[in-house]
């Protein structure tokens, strides 16, 4: 039977249903209970015809108020829900501060060719070379003229220059340094330039930019016994004792005999392959006596004085020591490549 206390009932059971559910599902679960269309409040409504005339009107409107007091608790009891559901997906994420950091093992290293040319310096100070630098920008005089290298001179074919102007330009090689450190030392002098050096060539074993190392010594009584023994030494620092060194003539302005330096193949090992292209042997350097015109144009006596000099390419060292066939590996700043060596 419909009466005040029943509907106060059903409201009050509502009420505390309402204050412990916390999901959401629980709460569409309960909106259905008491206000869906099968809900109990609808089933007070399909009561009212059964009161007296008098009472339904206010049990009527006593539903009523329970129905809408039910809707907006209902409705603030999402919020509620959903609002809680957040703050806990908050504080699950949270990050925990005090805990220790990954170890980041990519850590940066030397270049290779940093540490060839530290490598190669460490072989050449050992043997009681010191280092000294020039300028990259250098005086046409320096790099071509004081070595024996004239206007009109062929040689100068043999190496396409970035001029800056007429007088200046990128240095093509790193021979101007000797002209610099002799104008301003006396012998005996024994010393390694390494440096940049710019030519206008690009493909896989040509770079418009790559690094060299020239190499000089100046004293009474050089020979090119002690030419060879340096660079012998050297050389099977470098790249093995066991390696066979040989010396084949050449020609360079700046050094009178000159000499260009080979080593037995690193791949086949004299045998003959597709790198030495058959022949068993890898060029690696330029070298040769100083020049008597080098001695005149810094004033040491020739009649005195002689001395030896070499040059080499750090890049072109590094490919045959580590099997690289792509120069443009070195400056492109593949982290993978640059892990592997
Ligand atoms: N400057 C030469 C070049 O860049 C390399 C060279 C050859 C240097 C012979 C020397 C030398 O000192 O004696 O090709």
């Amino acid at each position: 039977m419909l009466s005040w206390e029943v509907i106060e009932e059903i409201k009050k059971t509502a009420l505390n249903e309402l204050e412990n559910i916390t999901s959401e599902r629980d709460w569409v679960e309960l909106k259905a209970k008491y206000l869906g269309k099968k809900g109990k409040l609808q089933d007070l409504l399909k009561m009212l015809p059964t009161v007296s005339q008098e009472e339904r009107k206010s049990l009527g409107s006593q539903v009523n108020e329970v129905k809408d007091l039910l809707e907006n608790l209902f409705s603030d009891k999402l919020q509620e829900i959903k609002l809680s559901l957040k703050k806990q997906k908050i504080f699950e994420k949270k990050v925990d501060i005090t805990l220790p950091s990954k170890r980041y093992s990519r850590t940066g290293r030397v270049h290779p060719l940093n540490r060839v040319t530290s490598e190669i310096l460490d072989i050449f100070s050992s043997l009681g070379f010191e280092v000294e630098e020039g300028p990259e920008i250098e005086e046409d005089y320096y790099n071509f003229e004081a070595l024996n290298i004239p206007k009109e001179h062929p040689a100068r074919d043999m190496q396409d220059t970035f001029y800056i102007d007429e007088s200046r330009l990128l240095r093509t090689h790193t021979s101007p340094v000797q002209i610099r450190v002799m104008e301003k030392r006396q012998p005996p002098l024994m010393v390694v330039c390494p440096g940049k050096v710019y030519r206008r060539d690009s493909d896989v074993t040509h770079s418009p930019m790559f690094h060299q190392i020239e190499g000089f010594m100046v004293d009474k009584e050089v020979s090119f016994s002690h030419l060879k023994g340096v660079l012998t030494e050297f050389l099977q620092a470098f790249f093995g004792k066991e390696k066979n060194v040989r010396f084949r003539p050449s020609y360079f302005p700046f050094t009178e005999p000159s000499a260009e330096v080979d080593i037995e193949c690193v791949v086949c090992e004299g045998k003959g392959c597709r790198v030495c292209k058959g022949s068993g042997w890898l060029e690696v350097l330029g070298c040769g006596m100083i020049h008597p015109y080098l001695f005149s144009v810094v004033g040491y006596d020739k009649s005195v004085y002689s001395g030896f000099a070499f040059g080499l390419g750090v890049e072109r060292l590094t490919m045959l020591k580590y099997a690289i066939d792509d120069i443009r590996l070195f400056y492109e700043g593949n982290v993978s490549f640059l892990e592997q060596l």
